[in-house]
């Protein structure tokens, strides 16, 4: 039996958990900053590291105590490395080597990307989800607050870029739209909730030219949302808890549609190109509904399998960085004398490699 405390602070959340032979999630404790950064309508990266280190003691002890565990019940210590905001994972990355030189544990950098590859892997008791293995070669969708990539991945740990944004993330777009709105932030959520009393079709986004077949990019549905409200003269929200109107609630419902679309169009186009045997569709805005139901058609279309995350492990936690940390510690790694935070840490350099995963 190997339990894995692993720690996550790369952005907004701060994360702890326990997980044990390298699925089973014995906790996973979450504290998110959104309510912190709601009023800046997005993240304030200085703010962010302080909070990390207000609540980053509370949240590993309530990780151990949820799993019901002792420290002298761990047998590593997990944490991401990068990437992220750099003044973030630092109070991850010295928390994490501070627990693993007080109980001589050894320690393993993650790279974040690879946490959100693997994410639906996790097992919680009685959830019930039936758990598939990664099947190869597999199109990878990130779509988070800070990446939108495509990656077509051979094997474990191989990683080679097919597409990516060429300005917003996904989400970002999401989130800088609500800010537009006056809606709640995280925009993504609360649009993907509003977007259902919408019609997809009443405000016409047109399709977004890039260079590369391959690239996304969604600054052109910001544009076009602001060009909108000056057009017809819609406002803001007074407040975010205020009820949309019915224009609003159509103009986010086509601004879903259409960023759903955009990222499908990229992705059915690798799908061409690659011949991949599965699509594997993570990060925050998996979570979105609309994409989740069109990725699962668009699957069911081409003959391939799909994961995705449930919904509980889409957003950023620390129970995928212990899952994706297993192959190094089972391969006899220790980082703790060479960690250091990598905000830029690509998929697929030699860390990642290195974190190669095979669980049979
Ligand atoms: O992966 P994540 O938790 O953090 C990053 O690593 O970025 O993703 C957060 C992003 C935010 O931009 C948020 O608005 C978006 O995911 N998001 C959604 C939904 N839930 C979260 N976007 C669209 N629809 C959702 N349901
Ligand atoms: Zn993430």
């Amino acid at each position: 039996m190997i339990r894995i405390l692993a720690i996550e602070t790369s952005c907004d959340e701060t994360s702890a958990a326990v997980v044990q032979d390298g699925r089973r999630v014995l906790s996973n404790t979450v504290a998110s900053q959104v309510d912190f950064h709601a009023k800046y309508g997005g993240v304030f990266p200085e703010l962010a590291s302080r909070l990390h280190v207000e609540v980053i003691v509370p949240i590993v002890a309530g990780a151990l105590e949820q799993a019901h565990l002792g420290w002298t019940d761990l047998d590593a210590v997990a944490v991401t490395r990068g990437p992220g905001l750099a003044g973030s994972l630092v109070v991850g990355v010295n928390a994490a080597k501070g627990i693993a030189l007080a109980r001589h544990l050894p320690l393993i950098g993650v790279n974040h990307l690879e946490g959100h590859v693997y994410a639906h892997w996790l097992e919680v008791e009685g959830d019930g989800v039936p758990q598939a293995e990664l099947i190869f070669p597999l199109l990878f969708l990130i779509v988070s607050g800070g990446h939108t990539e495509l990656i077509v991945m051979r094997d474990h740990g191989q990683y080679e870029l097919a597409g990516q944004t060429v300005d917003d993330a996904a989400g970002e777009a999401f989130d800088k739209v609500a800010k537009l709105l006056g809606l709640p932030y995280p925009g993504g959520p609360a649009i993907d909730r509003l977007a259902a009393e919408g019609d997809p079709h009443a405000v016409a986004f047109g399709e977004v030219k890039t260079k590369g077949a391959r690239d996304f990019s969604f600054s052109g549905y910001k544009t076009a949302v602001r060009v909108h409200l000056e057009a017809t003269g819609l406002a803001p929200l007074a407040r975010p808890e205020d009820p949309p109107p019915q224009p609003m609630l159509d103009l986010v419902a086509s601004f879903r549609h259409a960023v759903v679309r955009e990222l499908m169009r990229r992705t059915r186009a690798s799908i061409a190109d690659e011949r991949p045997r599965s699509l594997v569709v993570a990060g925050g805005v998996a979570a979105n509904r609309l994409l989740r139901a069109e990725a699962q058609r668009l699957a069911d279309e081409k003959g391939l399998a799909l994961s995705i995350p449930p919904l509980w492990c889409c957003g950023d936690n620390a129970a995928m960085i212990a899952l994706a940390g297993l192959p190094a510690l089972l391969a006899g790694e220790n980082h703790l004398d060479a960690l250091d935070p990598a905000a830029d840490l690509p998929l697929g350099g030699p860390e990642a490699r290195r974190t190669t995963l095979r669980h049979r």
